[in-house]
């Protein structure tokens, strides 16, 4: 790889154009869907260090916990269930800016306060969810669904 994520500078938005850029060239190169979902969350982690970047996918008709970066997560998450189960149910990007608002989030760890789970999708249906959580107060917004979903697309 020619461009170094930890040391890139500038806004979040030139961040994400770099990463998303880095994410396009990997996957081109790799379909093991697995192998990509290890690279995507240490891409994203070098890039923001957030508190915990990951996928879940749905297996046998829950979410199980995929490859992550950050402390130990919950394993199973059952449909419609916290901030991840909602976003598969709901096949819609949930952005949390406080996870203690939203019902039914699952607390893996007591230090993530804000959090955002997009969906990935196959033929329109939900095959897992990229989920990301921060340990500060409102950390997601526009910019970084966009960029996310785009980088869930590529799934
Ligand atoms: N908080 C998530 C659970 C997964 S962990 O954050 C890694 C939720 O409510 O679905």
């Amino acid at each position: 790889m020619a461009e170094h994520l930890d040391i890139v500078e500038g806004t979040k938005e030139e961040k994400y154009e770099v990463l998303y850029r880095q994410v396009v060239s990997l996957m081109e190169g790799e379909t093991d869907c697995i192998a990509n979902m290890a690279n995507v969350s240490a891409m994203i982690q070098e890039t923001f260090h957030f508190w915990w970047t990951g996928f879940y996918r749905v297996v046998d008709g829950v979410l199980v916990l995929g490859p992550f970066q950050g402390p130990l997560a919950c394993t199973r998450i059952k449909y419609g269930r916290g901030v991840c189960g909602t976003a598969w149910k709901e096949n819609k990007t949930q952005l949390v800016p406080d996870v203690e608002q939203f019902p039914g989030h699952i607390a893996c760890s007591s230090a993530s306060k804000s959090e955002i789970v997009v969906p990935l999708r196959r033929d329109g249906e939900v095959t897992g969810v990229l989920d990301i959580d921060s340990e500060y107060l409102a950390t997601f917004d526009e910019t970084d669904q966009k960029w996310l979903e785009k980088i869930a697309a590529l799934f």
